[in-house]
């Protein structure tokens, strides 16, 4: 397969952007959107110029580093699927992709397609814990919990952490990320002690950031790869007046 690329190149935070267009030749179908960028890259580097940064780790859909707009879709055109678990057999031969970063003034810029999401760190460092020492670990099943409750945290718990439904989002809302975690935290008794002040925490946490308020437009349940529901985000605002009472 071959394919023309328009990519995103920015030497740094504050240098200018702008696309530009590379071919790639020999691609496989069954090669990875990541593995075609390494290609490109081998390619890049033979001819002595810069290679395009992005960021990988497990290239397994679990890391949630590979965060990438393709062909203006955050992770790509596949549903439920990270850029790591993209194949090149999801394009069109002989077609143009265009590749960016996730575009969020929250996500600042680092290099080419490579974005500093460290606002979530401080999100999950505000509250997105449970610090109550619980002691050894309990026998399985010593505190019974509803099966939908456990599914329900299950769930939620399967954010990755990617950022992609900020980078969907016209807002670039958090919110999505946010109310996941708060959700698999306060679903299951090990979070409820800590329950109110958490939610007040991250959610104070996510508006300094400067992410956007959620106005319900559900792009980032679309474009999220794990199917993380906004289900979630009621459930966080729910949370968020249960502790503005509970702080009456
Ligand atoms: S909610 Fe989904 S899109 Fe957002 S960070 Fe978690 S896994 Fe990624
Ligand atoms: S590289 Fe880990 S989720 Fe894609």
């Amino acid at each position: 397969m071959k394919f023309r690329l328009r990519i995103w190149r920015q030497a740094g935070p504050d240098a200018p952007g702008r696309f530009e267009e590379y071919v790639v030749d020999g691609i496989s179908p069954n090669q990875s959107f990541l593995e075609m960028l390494d290609q490109l890259n081998e390619q890049l580097i033979a001819e002595g110029k810069d290679p395009v940064a992005f960021e990988s780790d497990c290239r397994e859909g679990i890391c949630g580093m590979c965060g990438l707009t393709i062909n203006g879709m955050p992770h790509g055109p596949r549903l439920r699927s990270t850029t790591c678990e993209l194949r090149m057999r999801h394009f069109e031969d002989g077609s143009t992709i265009t590749v960016e970063p996730f575009r969020a003034d929250a996500f600042p810029v680092i290099k080419d397609l490579v974005v500093d999401r460290s606002a979530f760190d401080r999100i999950m460092a505000a509250g997105g814990y449970i610090s109550v020492n619980t002691g050894s670990a309990p026998d399985a099943n010593a505190i019974p919990i509803p099966k939908h409750i456990a599914e329900e945290a299950m769930d939620a718990a399967a954010c990755i952490g990617c950022g992609a439904c900020v980078a969907a989002c016209p807002n670039a809302s958090a919110s999505l990320f946010v109310a996941a975690k708060i959700a698999h935290l306060s679903l299951l008794p090990q979070g409820h002690p800590e329950r109110e002040r958490r939610v007040l925490r991250m959610v104070e946490a996510m508006d300094k950031e400067g992410f956007g308020a959620c106005s319900n437009h559900g792009e980032c349940e679309a474009a999220c790869p794990k199917g993380i529901s906004i289900v979630n985000i009621a459930r966080m605002r729910a949370e968020y007046r249960r502790a503005m009472a509970a702080a009456r």
